[in-house]
């Protein structure tokens, strides 16, 4: 069974005009698909993992041939990063009261929260994601190099932000910071705390 390139959930303007129409159609039709892609080809010779979840793949990369564990490690990454990170975004959805609730309790305040989240997107040197995740039950800030995903260190993501070039470098060009402050204007708060709940459930 081979993996798949999942639509994205809104059209490719929906967010405009924070961002763009273009950025979206090659971002998830070009670069996504590149990941899926390369996935299923690193999965080629191993019919038992191609039924295995992207999730679990990455949380227990040891079990996966070394000559290929790199492979999986990126593009596997890749594919199931971009996926939370279509679901995350929409706009016009105000926070809700539970992630109010939750962020000001670990951060203190919103904005304490949105300077940690910011600052972790803007030293992230190279490319990579920053990440709010649920770690033993706790509210975390985290950034990791490449396609690496929290998920295999143990941690469950809740909110993402890609900040490999190609998700703004049309639109945004060097400007990283802006690209970060627009994107909190597009979370979907409504998914990030459906993700949260789900993750304290664990
Ligand atoms: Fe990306």
């Amino acid at each position: 069974m081979k993996h798949e390139l999942t639509p994205l959930p809104y059209e490719y303007n929906a967010l405009e005009p924070y961002i763009d129409e273009q950025t979206m159609r090659i971002h998830h039709d070009k670069h996504h698909q590149t990941y899926v892609d390369k996935l299923n080809a690193a999965l080629e010779p191993y019919a038992g993992l191609q039924k295995v979840p992207i999730e679990t793949l990455l949380q227990s990369l040891n079990t996966i041939p070394e000559q290929s564990r790199n492979a999986v490690r990126n593009h596997g990454g890749g594919v199931l990063n971009h996926n939370q990170f279509w679901n995350i975004m929409k706009k016009d959805v105000p926070i809700t009261h539970k992630m109010t609730e939750v962020i000001n309790h670990a951060f203190g305040s919103f904005d304490v929260f949105k300077k940690q989240f910011t600052d972790a997107s803007l030293n992230r040197f190279g490319s990579g994601w920053a990440w709010l995740v649920v770690s033993n039950g706790k509210l975390e800030i985290v950034s990791t190099a490449n396609q690496d995903t929290p998920w295999s260190e143990g941690k469950h993501p809740i909110l993402m932000i890609d900040i490999w070039e190609h998700a703004y470098y049309l639109k945004y060009q060097n400007k990283r910071a802006e690209y970060v402050e627009n994107f909190f204007k597009v979370i979907n708060w409504e998914e990030v705390e459906r993700l949260y709940l789900e993750a304290v459930k664990k």
